[in-house]
């Protein structure tokens, strides 16, 4: 917990140095004097004794830190973006050793201000050296970006505001690189004059490249020493945990999986090459590598902080344990409880864990004729209608914040409210309906000019308490609900063939919604099981649905 929050705060100090250092280059796209009065503006900061306590700590503990992850993990079987961020993380001191020595510990021992003409016709002089700069932009932008993407991809709003950051990240390095080519232009002609260069570089005294040298080479020295001491404490501590012995873990699928003990479950199934969700990296975040312990649940170790935070958020019960903290040291039977594939959407989603009550609107959606669709057509082209059909409707569930809950061949099951209330899942719903008839007449008009088929169905929207929960084969689960509510809406969805109708509503979403139904024709459903016939009212225009509250 406590490694990760320093590590998260460092990180963004040092994003914070980046962005404002790379804004600065920018700037020479403007002139060399934008460039130097924006860069003394920042020096008021970095150069403050706080600012820059906070700018060679965060240095430091973020070094230390990756070294320390380097050393924690168990296996190098990383996800790729896991590995790239590790490998550019390491790369990043090395390469900005003699820049930052060269300018910033100039300037602590010598009292030297270094300016953006001196270090860029450097780079001209020495161009390896320019190229080198480049390269660790490149590799500095890309570790920041994958770290800020993966700790705010947990975050909700995140989504909405992509694709404003994406083009943030993606102008930035640009822009900045752009901005020292130009810097570069411009002086260029100068420096075939050898006196402008002497002028330009006479602050450089020989004494002190005799002092910087021989530190920036001792810098890269004890930088490889703590990486290769790193790598062989790994290595000591794996040879010791060996002969502790290992652990078996049986999974759900019917694969066994056996490890030496110390490795996380997450490590342990990973290792083995079994794909299981993990949108955080295993940082105890995200929760999605949540597994139900069926067998083995005593002789675990206690949650450690994190987990024990992240568990009681989801509200999960004593059985299921994150996968990414626990570090079995006996054998036991586990099950993944959300499919490889799962994101933090759906993680954050109540009842991803076990069942539990919760008042929901449920739609069934039938396709009419499907049977008929098949003898009338093609194998394949049913098959393309089909396909085309249940992408047009799962676009309308995504637009009206529906959650698809299942899909039985030609319909399908969904689900709404389940994080926005009762009244919002109401609205959600007709709306959704509305979409989905509004996307189906866009559908049968190329249907009918490419094979002369129309596709017919009928909705069936009802709410009210439901078992909510993760369901369904091990491999595929998925979160869908159970209970009188959803026989009631499957039936309801039948009853549009009774009253000649397109879509029945029963009473409770329409007052549910807060909408006024008057104008929709009023029926007593008589539904099998059923002792009491149920209000609903028979809507044909799909249209209609989208109104004001009344
Ligand atoms: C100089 C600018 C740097 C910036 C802007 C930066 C930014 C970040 C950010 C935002 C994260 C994500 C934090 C989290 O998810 O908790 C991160 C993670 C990380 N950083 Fe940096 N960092 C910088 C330099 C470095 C350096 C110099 C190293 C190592 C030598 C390094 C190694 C790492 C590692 C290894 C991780 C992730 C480790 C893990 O997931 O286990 N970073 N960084
Ligand atoms: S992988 Fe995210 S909490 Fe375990």
């Amino acid at each position: 917990m406590y490694v990760r929050w320093l590590r998260l705060s460092t990180g963004l100090i040092l994003a914070t140095y980046i962005i404002l250092h790379l804004l600065n280059l920018a700037l020479g796209l403007l002139s060399i004097g934008a460039m130097e009065g924006f860069r003394k503006a920042v020096t008021e900061i970095w150069y403050h004794p706080v600012g820059g306590i906070l700018l060679y700590f965060s240095f430091l503990t973020h070094f230390l830190l990756a070294l320390w992850s380097l050393y924690r993990r168990s296996n190098l079987r990383l996800k790729a973006w896991e590995a790239m961020q590790l490998t550019l993380g390491l790369l990043i001191l090395p390469l900005a050793a003699s820049h930052i020595i060269g300018i910033r510990l100039r300037a602590e021992l010598f009292h030297v201000e270094v300016t953006y003409p001196q270090v860029v016709a450097k780079y001209w002089l020495e161009p390896w050296l320019g190229w080198k700069q480049v390269i660790l932009v490149l590799v500095i932008w890309l570790h920041m970006t994958i770290g800020l993407h993966y700790w705010l991809r947990l975050k909700a709003w995140y989504p909405k505001a992509l694709p404003v950051l994406y083009l943030a990240a993606a102008l930035l390095p640009v822009l900045a690189l752009l901005g020292l080519a130009r810097t570069g232009l411009t002086i260029a002609p100068e420096l075939a004059s050898p006196e402008w260069v002497a002028r330009l570089f006479a602050p450089y005294m020989p004494q002190q490249e005799a002092v910087l040298k021989p530190i920036e080479h001792w810098s890269l020295a004890v930088m490889a020493g703590m990486l290769l001491a790193t790598l062989a404490a790994r290595e000591i501590r794996r040879a010791v945990r060996n002969r502790y012995g290992s652990f078996r873990m049986s999974l759900e699928s019917g694969r066994r999986v056996i490890a030496p003990v110390g490795l996380t479950m997450l490590e342990a199934i990973r290792a083995a090459g079994i794909p299981h969700a993990s949108v955080c990296g295993g940082s105890g975040r995200c929760t999605t590598c949540r597994v139900r312990v069926n067998a083995g649940l005593d002789a675990l170790p206690l949650p450690n902080d994190t987990e024990r935070r992240a568990l009681s958020r989801i509200e999960a019960p004593r059985n299921v344990r994150l996968a990414c903290q626990t570090r079995p040291r006996r054998d036991l039977a586990v099950m993944p409880l959300l499919p490889p594939s799962a994101s933090a959407q759906v993680a954050r989603r109540l009842g991803a864990v076990q069942g539990h009550e919760q008042t929901v609107t449920v739609m069934f959606l039938d396709l009419r004729g499907s049977t008929a669709l098949g003898e009338r057509m093609l194998p394949y082209d049913a098959v393309f209608v089909l396909n085309r059909f249940f992408a047009e409707m799962s676009a309308a569930l995504k637009e009206t914040n529906g959650h698809y809950a299942q899909f039985n061949g030609d319909g399908l099951m969904a689900l709404y409210g389940l994080e926005r209330g009762v009244e919002a899942g109401c609205r959600d719903a007709l709306a959704g309906a509305a979409a989905m008839f509004r996307r189906l007449a866009a559908l049968n008009e190329s249907l009918e000019a490419e094979m002369g088929q129309a596709l017919q169905m009928g909705i069936g929207i009802h709410t009210g308490e439901a078992i909510v929960g993760t369901m369904g084969p091990p491999d595929a689960p998925t979160l869908t609900a159970v209970g009188d509510t959803v026989n009631v809406a499957a039936r309801l969805e039948s009853e549009t063939k009774t009253f000649g109708c397109r879509i029945v509503v029963s009473e409770t979403t329409a007052a549910g919604s807060g909408y006024d139904f008057a104008r929709f024709p009023r029926h007593t459903a008589e539904l099998r099981g059923r002792t009491e016939p149920l209000p609903v009212f028979a809507v044909d225009d799909a249209d209609a649905l989208t109104m004001q509250p009344a």
